[in-house]
């Protein structure tokens, strides 16, 4: 079979890896890709966001199956332009309809969603401009840090965490008033803060059945230590030491199956990969947010652990028929250590040629934003590569991760080198 893969990233370089590895799997493609995923399938330079172009890759080359890394396009409808097609509408989607999709595109709506299911998570209240003001008495109950998420997409810079009351209001008035996140801040959710160690679990399901993948934990700044600017994710770590059985016993009854059968009882119909993004609070779980899709750069470490045929599981999703699969996950840990443009995620320079990632040998390189050009894999993007290694403990995965990375360079390279500290 035929396999599109949407997205340009380290996940879509590891879903690019697995699939190939599939008996099943015929002829890999990849829009927009990479240059890692270059080397394992096409790559076909169209924006995941353009339906139309999608139609052509899949019809002319013959696709069964569509599997969408990020959100946007799973957003903007690409499972319902599928259905709504009549070439298409048989080629299942790996990833929700639009309906779904909400739990990640409307914090407002995944907020409605935890509570009317009864899914543990942070008291909350949401305002517009039209009722500000019951948004500073909501502000006045809270302790702080206080949070400020903008309700839309805001590629992840939506959610503002300040200790001030005086602060929480002025940046609630610019959200709502002057849409400081443009459309995505009129509405905005306030909610407590959630004490505890985050941590994100996985769920991959058909709408009926479910499968729980290794859990991880990303990090999300740009500093040491947990300092500076939020990025998309500076290095990740599978499975997570303190999310211990019993921990996962409880995500599982509390929140995963609530989280199914609410869908379930709210008429939507989900198909994929569902992110938790939950804190641990002295063993208790709490959802942070959902993620329609799964992380980047979590894929990274999560992926590689599954020892099994993932098209075995995306076939489940797309037949409905995910309980008879199984699969199987090695006990080893996965790290993974993302190197980014020095400047990252501010300002930063393309085009600068990456050397020595060929010469890795203990762990596997996958590439993010990267390009080839000119015979030459050139940096094109904040994120460049996530240098994914295996060990028996944190340590030792990390030492290889590490070792690797001294082989490979860039003009203004940069990377976490604390990954894991809280851990080890
Ligand atoms: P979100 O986009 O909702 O995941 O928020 C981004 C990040 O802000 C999360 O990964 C957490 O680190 C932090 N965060 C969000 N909501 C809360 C909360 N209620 N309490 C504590 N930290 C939070
Ligand atoms: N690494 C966090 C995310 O993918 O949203």
């Amino acid at each position: 079979m035929n396999v599109l893969i949407l997205g340009s990233g380290g996940r879509e370089h590891a879903f690019a890896l697995k699939l190939s590895q599939s008996k099943k799997v015929e002829q890999l493609f990849v829009a927009p890709g990479n240059a890692g995923t270059e080397q394992l399938a096409t790559n076909i330079n169209i924006n995941p966001t353009d339906f139309k172009a999608i139609k052509n890759i899949v019809v002319n080359n013959n696709i069964k199956m569509v599997v969408v890394g990020p959100e946007a396009p799973l957003v903007a409808g690409v499972h319902d332009f599928f259905l709504a097609d009549s070439l298409l509408k048989d080629i299942p989607v790996i990833g929700p309809q639009k309906d779904g999709a909400l739990l990640e595109g409307s914090k407002d709506f995944s907020k409605h969603f935890m509570q009317k299911h009864n899914i543990p998570t942070a008291r909350y209240q949401s305002f517009t401009k039209d009722n500000l003001e019951e948004g500073f008495v909501f502000l006045e109950t809270l302790q702080p840090p206080f949070v400020l998420k903008a309700d839309g997409l805001a590629a992840g810079k939506g959610v503002l965490i300040l200790d001030s009351l005086n602060e929480a209001k002025m940046e609630l008035k610019e959200m709502v008033s002057n849409e400081k996140f443009g459309k995505a801040s009129s509405r905005v959710v306030v909610e407590e803060f959630l004490k505890g160690i985050e941590l994100s679990v996985f769920v991959l399901t058909d709408g009926k059945n479910y499968k729980i993948l290794p859990s991880a934990k990303d990090y999300k700044r740009i500093g040491e230590g947990d300092t500076g600017l939020n990025t998309g994710g500076m290095g990740a770590i599978s499975p997570v030491p303190f999310a211990d059985d019993s921990f996962l016993d409880k995500v599982e009854e509390l929140v995963i199956k609530p989280t199914i059968n609410g869908l379930q009882k709210d008429g939507i119909d989900y198909r994929g990969f569902i992110f938790i993004g939950l804190m641990n609070d002295k063993g208790n779980p709490s959802v942070v947010e959902y993620n329609v899709r799964m992380g980047d750069p979590e894929t990274e470490v999560v992926l590689p652990r599954i020892e099994s045929d993932l098209f075995d599981l995306f076939e489940g999703v797309a037949n409905q028929t995910l309980h008879e699969k199984s699969f199987s996950v090695t006990k080893k840990t996965a790290t993974t250590v993302m190197l980014v443009s020095g400047g990252y995620p501010e300002a930063y320079q393309k085009d600068k040629e990456i050397n020595g990632f060929d010469n890795v040998e203990e762990s596997i390189v996958f590439h993010a934003g990267t390009v080839l050009k000119d015979d030459k894999v050139v940096t094109n993007g904040g994120r460049v590569m996530a240098i994914t290694s295996f060990g028996d403990t944190i340590e030792e995965a990390l030492e290889k991760s590490y070792r690797s990375i001294s082989k490979i360079d860039f003009d203004k390279i940069n990377y976490r080198k604390d990954i894991g500290f809280d851990l080890v």
